[in-house]
Formats: C-alpha cells, structure tokens, sequence
C-alpha cells in the first residue's frame, strides 16, 4: 500500500506568491526529476552523483536524493521490509516532488524495488505538471555482485543478511522506463551524456540546444 494512512485533518492549502513559472525562470530550467531505479552496485549512486555534477558545472541546480544517505535522516526509522521499503519510496517521492516545484532537478538513486511506488512517483509528479523520467540501471546481478563494494551481497550469500535485494528479496524491472543504462557496457561518462541528450530533448533546459552543442565532450573531462 503506497499511500499512507491520512492522519492529517482540518488543513487548508497555501498558495505561495512566487509562482513556479517564475522560479524556474530564475534558474534557467525546469524543475523535475530523474528517477534511478535498479539493484544493490549497480551504478546508480556513481550516474546520479555524475550527473549532479554535470549539471552543476553547467550552471543548471540538481541535487541527489541517495537511498544511503536518506535513510541516514528522513529516513532512518525504516529498514527493508517490504512495507518500510515502500514507505521509504513513497517519502522520497513526496520529498522530490518538493524540490523538483522549488526548481530543482532532482537525481533520486533507490533501488525502489517495486513498480507501485515507481509508479506513485511518477503520478504524483505529473498530477503537479513536473517533469519526471524514470531510468533503469540494468546492470546484471552478476556484475552487481562481482562489484559488490559495500560486501553485502558476500554477506547476504554467507546468510548473513537476510531480504538482500537481488539475493532473496525481489526486484520488478520498470516495463516502460524513458531510459535504460547498462552500466556493464556502457562507460559511466557516455551515461550521463545520455541522460543529458534525453533531458534536453524533454524539454528540462531552456538553451537546451546550446548545451548541447558542447557535443560529446559536453559530459566528458
Ligand atoms: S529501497 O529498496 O528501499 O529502495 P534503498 O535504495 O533506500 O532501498 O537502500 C538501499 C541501500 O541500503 C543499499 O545500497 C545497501 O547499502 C543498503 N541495504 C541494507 N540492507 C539492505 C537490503 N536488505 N536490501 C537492499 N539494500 C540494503
């Protein structure tokens, strides 16, 4: 169940005097975000941090919502089963949709394991008119695990940690992402710029054409 239990009463809504159209104008771009999803190592922290960083050396505001990092605050009262794991996706998503309306490009990096709560994010985002983009990191759980730099999938397989996603716990690949990166074929460099082409093309930039006119070095070094 995604949405949660409403405890809230007797609350009205405020509308704020600066419009969103003025605040993305403020910062040249839309607000919106980029939701990675995938498992454990696959590349998702490295895309979302490389993108961030992109972005930023281009003047455009971005920020990361990373599922380690996250749970060191927000979030730090759930852990992983599947009601806690949803509950955190449905927080994160109501978190980004906040920064995306304040005009921030937002880089979410969860392994968001199920396609409700992907979906609830995407919902909530287009129901406010924000742009949203969800991208699989489709890295092979073998490659994930031969990666395995935090030691949790070797601590999954020797038992324990139980409810290891990818091990013993479920991953629902998106069926209709806007983007898929393989990370076991294509280099972290070459992703970001495709991330950035696509971003162009939907429209987050408003010279969206002059960044890319940077070509391929746009995202290289
Ligand atoms: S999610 O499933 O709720 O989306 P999230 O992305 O926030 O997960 O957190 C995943 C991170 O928590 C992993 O990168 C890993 O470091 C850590 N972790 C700890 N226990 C687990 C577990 N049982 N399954 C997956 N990740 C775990």
């Amino acid at each position: 169940m995604i949405d949660a239990i409403v405890k809230a009463t007797n609350i009205v809504w405020h509308n704020a005097q600066v419009t969103r159209v003025q605040r993305e104008a403020l910062l040249n771009q839309r607000g919106g975000t980029i939701w990675l999803t995938g498992l454990p190592s696959s590349g998702k922290s490295t895309t979302a941090y490389a993108l961030e960083l992109e972005l930023f050396e281009k003047g455009f505001p971005a920020y990361v919502l990373d599922g380690d990092n996250v749970r060191h605050g927000l979030n730090k009262d759930l852990g992983f089963s599947a009601a806690d794991r949803a509950e955190n996706i449905r927080r994160v998503a109501e978190t980004a949709k906040l920064f995306a309306d304040a005009g921030i490009i937002v880089v979410t990096s969860f392994i968001s394991p199920y396609r409700m709560e992907r979906d609830f994010a995407r919902r909530i985002h287009l129901e406010a008119g924000l742009c949203f983009a969800e991208i699989y990191i489709d890295t092979p759980v073998e490659v994930c695990e031969g990666r395995d730099p935090k030691g949790l999938y070797a601590k999954a397989r020797a038992g324990k940690l139980k409810g290891f996603t990818g091990i013993d716990d479920p991953y629902e690949p998106p069926l209709a992402p806007e983007l898929v990166c393989k990370t076991a074929e294509v280099s972290p460099r070459e992703i970001v710029f495709r991330i950035i082409e696509f971003m162009v093309e939907e429209g987050f930039f408003r010279e969206g054409a002059s960044l890319l006119s940077h070509g391929r070095s746009f995202a290289g070094k």
